[in-house]
């Protein structure tokens, strides 16, 4: 049967952690003395966003989380002492008994994912991949000890990592976030940083030492669905997702992880968060995994007959906890109104208790006492100390892949060096997603204290030796340089936002390709360096770079990669190249293309120097595909419509070329420059009502981007205001609006509205005609520039 798993078929293994009697007295006393909405506010897990220590008082909830977006007093960049401060207020509301309750600890949970991530001053290490290209299992649990350490500093116990993904299509845009495209790669590592973040598998009350509990993710096929869609179907056979996707839950739970986060992805059309035959028969009973199962952010309002408020059948499945982040209220009271009912079976509530208890106990959270009075805590030196920095640094030079020298490398330290490219001196862009903001985006140099840039690290490193680095992001000079290194590649992304429809740059992205080739007119050796969560075809600048080294995303510590690209006074390399790929690289812009260099591929100093032929090139700037485009460079995406409408629906103009008239002389379009040269649309309005949408025959479905805190972002700019304005979104029998105050702008600013307003206006964003409407009443003057998704509003409305 489609999406059904035969639990025999799979790998029985055993799950290490011994069951302490004295944890298994106090469950069993705990239980008997809890209350039925005792036991159901463990099994409800609530994101800071949406809930306080009144709230985790009153419904004694299991766990909290930090999500992307969200942080202490609302301010996901509040320093370091906020977060000890909210870990502490949570805990004593937990623990109050003054209700009469048992007082059960809470647990906090993080996307520590590359470090402790969300933390302003943390050690940023590589994101994933990169460690892939290091094959370094070692240097894998040093990076898990040290994220342990720097939790603890501000009071979390719980990482959501590591990711376990092996993702197989990289247009998927969380492949960064897994190690290799080979799951031997991935298993390899994966017992490693279990072992870092937690200790031992006999290792009992974990926060007497530096250690919190891990969370291997996304179970299972994360990494497996249909052409990289995120949250998407594997149409994969079991065989395929038991030894690709499953083999690293094999030393995950021989290594004994205390918890494990199922994957929002459907396998054979089935979500994961309700198949009962993976997570229960396959990883609890089969893998013998003994620790509690999670599931990811609402990820229950996806299984078929669920909503974000309801889904018993999530339990049902093995589901322990639900990571219900402003939804928890609802979740709570469902499952509560049908244990009541006894619709909902007493004997999986108290084991869902019991393995949440059990996990609680091996972390020793009921002796712990209060976060601050911790090991660790409140040592904020330990964030970012120099010795945590020197382990990221090792492990940037260890991720480095050079994939072309012919010669230039490694770069005499001695001489006049140009630094180009948008990405030279951006920590936040080689951090890349999950770093201080979910996307990555909104941050700046100035939120990374202790810190180096990639232009930091080779000035340090050649002003040392007595030469001098110069910056320069479009690559032009005064003084002629001795060689340029010109960084490129992706900028930040999370979930959905970096899903592509090809393994290209971003055409915004490729300028620094004509930097490369003007500075080899000129004659001056230039060394690529790439910033990239994955392999996309960029042969323009392997032709013309002479040598080529991806970085992926390194993360904090742009030393490490000076260490490599930087010789001695000899000339001599101080450090060789030995990452190699974790993933093939795609020899144009699919991977169905065939393959330019195979997975393991990475030359290093030793290597002659070969001769370079020439790679074809072909036009890909149209093929990114960004579905979250809808109107930029004066056009609608490809099959959409611009449209000015009036009262009537039958009063309606689509505007295809400019100038045009609309509304029988009373609206005027022409082009207005943004970017490009008439990059925008201008509306002018005389007066009454009119409307500029884009529109889609085919209906819209941003249920997903909605659900996860996306906004609908605007930049327009406005001459003349109108009387009021409303910004919304309209399906075929579902229309939500939000008032817009419009002001006049002396130039364009990006507005955004969160999709989650327009939702709660009326609009169903499962079926959007006109996802993106603009309504006025009275005379009007504004352009409007570009309409996406995104999170970067320079604005945001109000959602009143
Ligand atoms: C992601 C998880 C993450 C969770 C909490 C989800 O959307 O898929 O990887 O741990 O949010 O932020
Ligand atoms: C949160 C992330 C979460 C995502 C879910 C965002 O709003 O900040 O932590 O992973 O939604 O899709």
């Amino acid at each position: 049967m489609a999406g059904v798993a035969n639990p025999e078929i799979w790998p029985a293994y055993d799950y290490p952690v011994p069951l302490q009697p004295d944890d298994e007295a106090r469950i069993a006393e705990l239980l008997a003395r809890m209350t039925l909405e005792e036991k159901i506010g463990q099994l409800v897990q609530a994101d800071l966003c949406c809930v306080t220590p009144e709230d985790v008082r009153a419904y004694n909830l299991g766990s909290i989380l930090v999500g992307g977006n969200s942080g202490p007093n609302g301010n996901d960049l509040s320093p370091a002492p906020d977060w000890l401060k909210a870990a502490d207020d949570f805990y004593e509301a937990s623990v109050d008994t003054t209700d009469g309750g048992v007082g059960v600890p809470i647990v906090w949970g993080t996307d520590a994912v590359h470090g402790h991530s969300n933390i302003i001053g943390a050690t940023i290490f590589p994101h994933n991949i990169g460690l892939g290209a290091a094959r370094d299992p070692a240097l894998i649990e040093k990076i898990g000890e040290v994220t342990a350490k720097e939790i603890r500093v501000t009071g979390q116990e719980w990482t959501f990592a590591p990711t376990v993904a092996v993702p197989q299509d990289f247009r998927w845009g969380r492949a960064y976030e897994g190690y290799s495209s080979d799951p031997e790669l991935v298993a390899s590592y994966v017992g490693a940083m279990v072992r870092g973040l937690q200790g031992p598998p006999s290792n009992d009350n974990l926060l007497a030492g530096p250690y919190v509990i891990a969370s291997t993710k996304h179970f299972l096929a994360d990494g497996g669905t249909d052409n990289g869609v995120d949250q998407g179907d594997s149409s994969i056979s079991e065989e395929e997702l038991r030894d690709i996707h499953g083999l690293p839950y094999g030393p995950a739970i021989a290594e004994g992880v205390s918890t494990v986060m199922v994957s929002f992805s459907s396998w054979q059309g089935k979500k994961m968060t309700g198949n009962k035959s993976l997570v229960t028969g396959v990883l609890k009973d089969r893998m013998d995994f003994g620790g509690f199962v999670v599931s990811d952010w609402n990820a229950h309002g996806q299984v078929a007959g669920c909503t974000n408020e309801s889904c018993p059948q999530a339990l049902t499945a093995g589901i322990d906890m639900y990571m219900a982040p402003d939804t928890w209220k609802p979740i709570y009271e469902d499952l509560l109104a049908r244990a009541r009912a006894g619709t909902l079976p007493m004997t999986r509530i108290d084991d869902a208790v019991t393995q949440i208890l059990r996990v609680k106990g091996r972390l020793g959270l009921f002796e712990a006492g209060k976060p601050s009075d911790r090991p660790y805590s409140g040592e904020y030196e330990l964030l970012g100390a120099p010795e945590h920095r020197e382990v990221a640094r090792d492990a940037v030079r260890k991720s480095l892949v050079l994939l072309k020298n012919s010669g230039v490398l490694p770069l005499a330290p001695g001489g006049r060096l140009l630094v180009a490219g948008q990405g030279a001196d951006d920590i936040a862009r080689q951090s890349g997603g999950w770093t201080l903001t979910w996307q990555g985006t909104g941050v700046d140099n100035s939120h990374f204290p202790g810190a180096t840039s990639i232009f930091g690290g080779l000035s340090q490193a050649v002003e040392a030796a007595g030469g001098s680095a110069e910056l320069s992001p479009d690559g032009s000079f005064t003084t002629r340089p001795d060689a340029a290194v010109v960084v490129f590649g992706e900028t930040p992304y999370a979930e959905f936002q970096g899903d592509r429809a090809a393994l290209v740059l971003d055409p915004e992205l490729t300028t620094p390709f004509e930097t490369i080739e003007k500075l080899k007119a000129q004659g001056i050796p230039v060394v690529a360096v790439m910033i990239t969560g994955r392999p996309l075809y960029v042969n323009p600048a392997l032709n013309d770079a002479d040598a080529f080294v991806v970085a992926w995303l390194p993360g904090s510590e742009g030393g490490g990669i000076a260490d490599v690209l930087v010789g001695d006074r000899q000339g001599n390399p101080r450090y060789d190249f030995t990452g190699r790929l974790p993933a093939a690289w795609p020899l144009a812009t699919l991977m169905s293309d065939g393959t330019l260099y195979d997975y393991g591929y990475g030359l290093s100093y030793a290597d002659p120097i070969s001769q370079w032929a020439e790679l074809p090139e072909v036009d890909a700037s149209t093929l990114a595909g960004d579905s979250r485009l809808w109107f930029s460079a004066g056009s609608p995406a490809a099959r959409w419509s611009l449209l000015v409408a009036g009262e009537t629906t039958g009063d309606q103009t689509r505007i295809t070329t400019v100038p045009a008239e609309a509304l029988g002389g009373r609206a005027r379009v022409t082009a207005e420059n943004y970017l490009v040269q008439e990059g925008a649309r201008r509306f002018a309005i005389d007066g009454g009502m009119a409307s500029v949408q884009l529109r889609n025959f085919e209906p819209v479905d941003i249920n997903r981007e909605t659900n996860a805190d996306i906004l609908l972002l605007v930049t327009m700019k406005v001459w003349d205001a109108p009387d009021s304005a409303r910004i919304g979104a309209i399906g075929q029998d579902s229309r939500g609006f939000a008032d817009f105050a419009m002001p006049e702008t002396p130039d364009f600013v990006r507005y955004g509205i969160s999709l989650k307003c327009l939702r709660s206006k009326g609009a169903d964003v499962t079926s959007l005609t006109q996802p993106f409407v603009l309504q006025t009443e009275g005379a009007a003057d504004f352009a409007i520039g570009e309409v996406r998704l995104g999170t970067d509003a320079e604005v945001t409305l109000p959602c009143d």
